[in-house]
């Protein structure tokens, strides 16, 4: 007898694949810097899906994209329009990465080969993400890390120590992946070229932030070489968009090389091909934000982040100051654990205390929720230690 409609002989097992399959909600997600993409970006991306922006001779509609999405993260870092035209298929000043994880690999492998020194070194400060260790390893690069200050701030002083005439890269961080700190960047650019070396600075999550703050961090705060800003955090692009800027052409320049099988004359991004979902989905996210969008969203999240810290103060926690909306706090003993097996995804700082990102799908709402279970989980510890 042939199976009933819509089932098999395995039906149930084919029911159970397609419920694994559907993507995890982010309602508990309250540590991770993806989110939910904006509409725009989720229809732009599966419309260019197939594209390859690393081929622009052959891809000219994605090649005009990507020159659209490194304009537009120009402008919201602050870097001038170049006076000339582009004379090339696909943008010159820099490119949409795989991620945060790229660009900045990327914009350690140009300092390195614009240096030209023997055994280069790269100085971060031990807030940096851990990318940048990815980065020394695979370019043969020696990482020094130097030591934050009271606020997790690089040290200036630290860094001036660690630098030497074979620095090629002095990182500052525009929003910490920890807990949200922006490094004192006109410095770390002064202590950067004072001994020859390049400046980048690491938006990756901070960039869509940043410009509605005081915080000094872009190309027009300091003379800064390049920068870090992913379009898939905090800009609402689908995965896997990040961006790397570059001041110069040169900056891009280096990275390239002769691609003699395509259309292209050469490529200076790290991956081949390339999805253009990234792309077009960068493109469409800050045409329906930029700037009013983002400005309200990054006003929403510091008022989210700035009541959460108040609540948990309220219960008697240690709550780190909020400067970006990253809330890091000490929950006690036994709370982080009970927390997740509650369902809540949820990481911890390196020192061990809890961290939430507000990013735009962790509401007042569901941290409402997470409050409840907070203060339960803390009674029953409490229960525990005391019976
Ligand atoms: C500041 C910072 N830089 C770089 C990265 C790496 O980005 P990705 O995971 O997209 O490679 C992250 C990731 O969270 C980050 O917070």
């Amino acid at each position: 007898m042939p199976p009933e409609k819509g089932t098999t002989k395995r039906g149930r097992r084919v029911r159970n694949c397609m419920q694994q399959a559907a993507p995890q909600a982010f309602d508990r997600v309250l540590s991770s810097m993806c989110t939910e993409p904006h509409p725009a970006a989720r229809a732009a991306a599966e419309r260019f899906l197939a594209t390859n922006p690393s081929d622009p001779a052959t891809y000219a509609e994605i090649a005009d994209r990507e020159r659209r999405a490194v304009a537009a993260l120009e402008d919201i870092a602050g870097l001038e329009a170049p006076t000339e035209g582009p004379d090339t298929e696909g943008p010159t000043r820099g490119y949409v990465t795989s991620g945060g994880t790229e660009a900045n690999l990327q914009a350690v492998r140009s300092a390195r080969d614009r240096r030209g020194v023997d055994d280069a070194n790269l100085v971060v400060p031990e807030s940096a993400h851990f990318s940048f260790a990815k980065a020394a390893d695979v370019l043969g690069v020696e990482l020094r890390t130097v030591p934050t200050d009271a606020d997790r701030r690089a040290d200036t002083d630290a860094v001036a120590a660690a630098v030497d005439d074979r620095t090629a890269l002095v990182v500052g961080v525009a929003g910490s992946t920890e807990y949200g700190r922006v490094d004192p960047i006109p410095e770390l650019v002064t202590i950067a070229h004072d001994s020859g070396a390049y400046c980048h600075v690491d938006a990756a999550w901070g960039g869509f932030l940043l410009p509605f703050t005081d915080y000094a961090w872009n190309f027009a705060d300091a003379p800064i070489d390049s920068l870090t800003i992913d379009p898939h955090k905090c800009g609402r692009a689908v995965v896997p968009a990040g961006g790397l800027l570059f001041r110069e052409p040169a900056g891009m320049d280096v990275l390239a090389v002769d691609t003699p099988y395509l259309e292209s004359p050469s490529q200076a991004s790290l991956t081949g091909t390339r999805s253009g979902a990234g792309v077009a989905s960068t493109v469409a996210a800050i045409e329906a934000l930029w700037p009013d969008g983002y400005r309200r969203e990054y006003e929403r999240a510091d008022r989210v982040a700035r009541w959460l810290a108040g609540e948990l103060r309220n219960r008697g926690c240690a709550v780190v100051d909020v400067a970006l909306p990253i809330v890091v706090a000490d929950l006690g003993e036994g709370a982080f654990k009970r927390l997740r097996a509650r369902g809540w995804r949820l990481s911890r700082t390196e020192s061990g205390l809890v961290r939430v990102v507000v990013m735009p799908h962790v509401t007042r709402e569901t941290l409402r929720a997470f409050l409840a279970d907070v203060d339960e989980v803390r009674a029953d510890v409490e229960a525990g230690a005391s019976s």
